[in-house]
């Protein structure tokens, strides 16, 4: 038995779609290890459900209520159907406390955490639609992208984005376009090359000062 199947045997739950494991606000005594599938982590913003990341396996959720002994902070929903290890705080203290390797990817793992929501609060300052995708992909370029010959490889499923861009995805599709077709970019699926990060640096300065100039 592999050791992840052993875990599973031990914490393991199958969760399906749609189930919701945290409310926001709500107290919480387990988190969670995400061995397969995937959750979305979303908070009700003016009754808008704005959704702050997508977790998939290897990720973890559910730990901020165990370590500050404080309610959710977010709520987390099954996006994809998924296999979860379910950690009570004491075997959480215990992992941590055992083992100095997980307590160390915890850690990185949190700071990662920390910087995306910078990003993200940068991102949403952006009042134009089209800069707040553009500066979206660039900021995945400089923290998942991956160098290829052609360019920077990033994650951009489409269709994850509009809940945390707050862009409709006909509208981040069309920009897709048009970025494809002056060459910045290559999409194919959901991945997506940044041929030049340099030169999508500029068109975002350039929608930027379209923005504060208008046509003038
Ligand atoms: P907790 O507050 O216990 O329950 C909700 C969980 O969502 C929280 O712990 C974190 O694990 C997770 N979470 C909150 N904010 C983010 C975020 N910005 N990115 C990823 N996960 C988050």
């Amino acid at each position: 038995m592999s050791a992840e199947e052993a875990l599973f045997q031990r914490f393991g739950k199958e969760i399906p779609v749609g189930t919701v494991l945290c409310r926001e606000g709500e107290p919480g005594k387990e988190m969670y290890v995400i061995q397969s599938g995937k959750v979305r982590i979303s908070k009700k913003v003016r009754d808008v459900e704005k959704v702050l990341a997508i977790l998939g396996p290897g990720e973890f959720f559910g730990e901020m209520a165990i370590i500050s002994n404080k309610p959710r902070n977010a709520s987390a929903t099954v996006e994809e159907a998924a296999r979860l290890l379910v950690i009570d705080p004491k075997t959480f203290e215990a992992m941590i406390r055992g083992n100095s390797e997980i307590a160390v990817r915890m850690i990185k793992k949190l700071a990662e955490r920390l910087s995306d929501a910078d990003a993200q609060v940068e991102t949403l300052l952006l009042s134009d639609p089209n800069s707040r995708v553009v500066q979206h992909m660039l900021q995945l370029c400089q923290t998942r992208g991956r160098p290829l010959e052609e360019g920077i490889e990033i994650d951009f499923p489409i269709r994850d984005l509009p809940r945390e861009l707050a862009v409709g995805e006909p509208a981040i599709r069309y920009l897709c376009h048009r970025l494809e077709k002056s060459g910045l970019i290559e999409l194919q699926g959901d991945r997506l090359t940044v041929r030049d990060t340099a030169r999508l640096f500029d068109y975002l300065r350039f929608l930027e000062a379209k923005l504060k100039f208008g046509d003038l």
